[in-house]
């Protein structure tokens, strides 16, 4: 069974729970008075977007977007590829990204970086797990979960080729389960 395959939990239910709480409160402070346009960058995004919108008290458009830089394996290509766009214009919005992680940083500062070429009136970034150790761009996020070590992590969207997105928390897979 899924569950089998996991050494250890990083950050569990309760703690991803109270994650959405914490972001979801201090964006509606932060953007009071605004509307919000989140865009999720599939397929990783899930279920963590689903979590912390529901707790953002602002009028609120959702979008999609499918970039991807891994192609199944456990480390970044350096490449993002584009495979399926946003539909809504984002001219004159205020547009927060939402993703599962930020490793290297190169998703969100490519993403950042396109919409505000398309002439978005501000964008941010929000990640429920931040990896820093893995950064090569310059770029944080500007609202993250929490920090995690260098390790390959699975679970609340987060993949291994192709399972584990949707386990209920975030963990560390067995080493045997690499050699499979
Ligand atoms: C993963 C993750 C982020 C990105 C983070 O996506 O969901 O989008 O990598 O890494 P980075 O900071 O080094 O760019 P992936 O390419 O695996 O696609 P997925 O969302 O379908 O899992």
């Amino acid at each position: 069974m899924m569950k089998d395959d996991i050494k250890e939990v990083l950050v569990s239910r309760e703690q991803i729970e109270t994650i959405c709480k914490t972001l979801g409160e201090k964006i509606t402070e932060d953007y009071k008075d605004k509307k919000l346009l989140v865009v999720g960058l599939l397929r990783g995004c899930m279920p963590f977007m689903a979590e912390l919108i529901l707790n953002i008290n602002l009028y609120t458009e959702l979008d999609y977007m499918v970039a991807s830089s891994y192609e199944g394996g456990t480390s970044s290509t350096g490449h993002l590829v584009i495979k399926s766009d946003i539909t809504t214009d984002v001219k004159g919005k205020d547009v927060l990204i939402v993703d599962d992680i930020i490793d290297t940083g190169l998703t969100l500062k490519e993403v950042k970086a396109l919409f505000l070429n398309r002439g978005a009136a501000s964008v941010k970034t929000c990640v429920m797990l931040d990896k820093t150790e893995g950064r090569k761009e310059n770029i944080n996020a500007d609202y993250f979960g929490t920090t995690i070590p260098n390790k390959f992590v699975v679970g609340y969207g987060l993949d291994y080729g192709p399972y584990y997105r949707n386990l209920p928390y975030v963990g560390v897979l067995k080493e045997e389960v690499y050699k499979k």
